[in-house]
């Protein structure tokens, strides 16, 4: 049965629904709509309405919607149309409403990159700043990892938590973080896995509903996006990443809610650990005040940027108030705190060189004197998923303590038979592939390259602030 129409009409192939604003009923018929994009005309409202929902329901075959996203990627969206289809996809599971937890909630999302484990940093730092933070985050996607799988290598830590457990810890300890609940924007769980195989993954309208229909869902008052540029993203060029950014901060401003996003470097891996374990191991470095300068200074700048949204002073004060958190302990407290909460064994944050270690490791050495002018950082995420840190198919396990250390990066001088990284992983015969992948990812240079920077812009409803 048709769910759309429910059961009203159902004649010639043509689907009866109602107008979202309920006065007359209309019909429909994906082909038209597919049609329609290929010439490079606007949805409306209620054809975008008719798409989600039944898409959602079952009714539209995925290969008429994967037809539909072929067509948006080459045609694009305007800013009406990415919006109602953001707001059709955030309604069609649960929104969350986080009323139950006292002050202003901040969120924070990136798009997507290789090492990004800023979430783990800014999350502790945020909370011990007195912000509460309710954060639902994702899992590892393509060659990106994902908070939830990292912080699954702690012995015990529960990323699935009820909905009023969840609000009772983040009331009681300041934070918590935890996976989607199943019901959540069901509408982007199918499209994503769509558009993962049908090469429509990088289109600015569907990763900006996509991100944004999540974020709206989960019901916090304030948004901050770190939008990733270069090529580890999704978004290889910085003005592709400055327009992502203002399309999203427009839809979350139209929402009612605050939004900035901040454009950071994915042109090179964030810090030197790259896999689930090693990179809850890193994030302590940083939350104990060492660590990798540029993993620290991207997650300072956006934890000043939530604090600054939860009205915690100017921009520079609040980068003070994270820079002290980091100094005087209380963000280190605030993680344990968070890992306690959730049923994780904190002495594994306290003695991190208790987490998940692999039993083989293998080094990739350079070929030749130089220095690293480019990485292909895509390059280095798709390595660590041949080790086991991330999925290549839907159900893959992870191996918690595969993954890479990075020993060299971009601008680095390196001699021959030098270590460029060292890779981890639970079977030996992973190596020769991996090794293979991240060596792509590595051009070597007679010449120093430039410095880069690694935040590129602040972009708010009303300007773009270059760096
Ligand atoms: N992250 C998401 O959640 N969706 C996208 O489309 C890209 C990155």
């Amino acid at each position: 049965d048709c769910q759309t129409c429910q059961g009203r009409d159902h004649r010639r192939g043509k689907l009866l629904i109602r107008s979202l604003n309920g006065k007359e009923a209309q019909l429909m018929r994906m082909y038209d709509l597919i049609e329609e994009k290929k010439r490079g005309d606007a949805l409306s409202e209620d054809e975008i309405a008719y798409m989600i929902q039944g898409f959602t329901a079952g009714d539209i075959p995925d290969y008429q919607m994967a037809a539909m996203l072929m067509a948006i990627y080459f045609k694009g969206m305007n800013d009406e149309e990415i919006t109602t289809m953001t707001m059709e996809m955030a309604k069609s599971g649960d929104m969350v409403d986080l009323s139950a937890i006292k002050g202003i909630k901040v969120d924070k999302h990136s798009t997507g990159g290789v090492g990004d484990k800023t979430t783990l940093i800014i999350g502790p730092i945020v909370a011990a700043c007195g912000v509460k933070v309710a954060k639902m985050s994702g899992r590892g996607l393509g060659h990106t990892g994902g908070t939830i799988d990292k912080l699954e290598s702690i012995p015990g830590f529960s990323t699935s938590i009820p909905r009023e457990e969840f609000f009772d810890i983040v009331n009681r300890t300041g934070i918590a973080v935890i996976g989607q609940s199943g019901n959540m924007v069901p509408a982007d769980k199918k499209i994503y896995a769509l558009r993962d195989v049908t090469a429509t993954v990088d289109s600015i309208p569907l990763i900006a509903s996509s991100i944004m229909s999540k974020k709206l869902a989960a019901g916090s008052d304030g948004i901050v996006l770190d939008v990733k540029t270069g090529s580890g993203a999704f978004m290889k060029t910085l003005e592709d990443s400055i327009t992502l950014a203002q399309k999203m901060v427009a839809i979350g401003t139209r929402a009612g809610r605050r939004c900035c996003a901040l454009i950071t470097d994915m042109d090179v891996p964030l810090g030197h650990a790259v896999g689930n374990a090693l990179e809850i191991k890193e994030s302590i470095e940083v939350l104990k005040g060492g660590g990798p300068s540029d993993l620290r200074e991207v997650s300072l700048g956006l934890a000043a940027n939530m604090l600054y949204m939860a009205e915690k002073g100017t921009i520079e004060e609040c980068r003070n108030l994270a820079e002290s958190a980091i100094q005087d302990g209380s963000a280190f407290e605030a993680l344990l705190r968070m890992v306690e909460g959730q049923g994780g064994d904190k002495s594994y944050a306290e003695h991190p060189e208790k987490l998940p270690k692999a039993p083989y490791s293998f080094e990739v050495l350079a070929e030749k004197d130089g220095f690293i002018t480019h990485m292909d950082t895509e390059s280095v995420g798709i390595a660590s998923v041949m080790l086991g840190a991330g999925r290549s198919k839907k159900d893959d396990v992870i191996d918690p303590s595969a993954g890479i250390l990075l020993k060299k990066k971009y601008g680095d001088s390196v001699k021959k038979g030098e270590a460029l990284a060292v890779l981890y992983a639970s079977k030996e015969s992973l190596f020769a592939d991996a090794a293979g992948k991240l060596k792509e990812a590595y051009v070597l240079g007679a010449e120093m390259p430039l410095e880069k920077k690694l935040i590129y812009a602040r972009v708010t409803k009303d300007q773009v602030e270059r760096f």
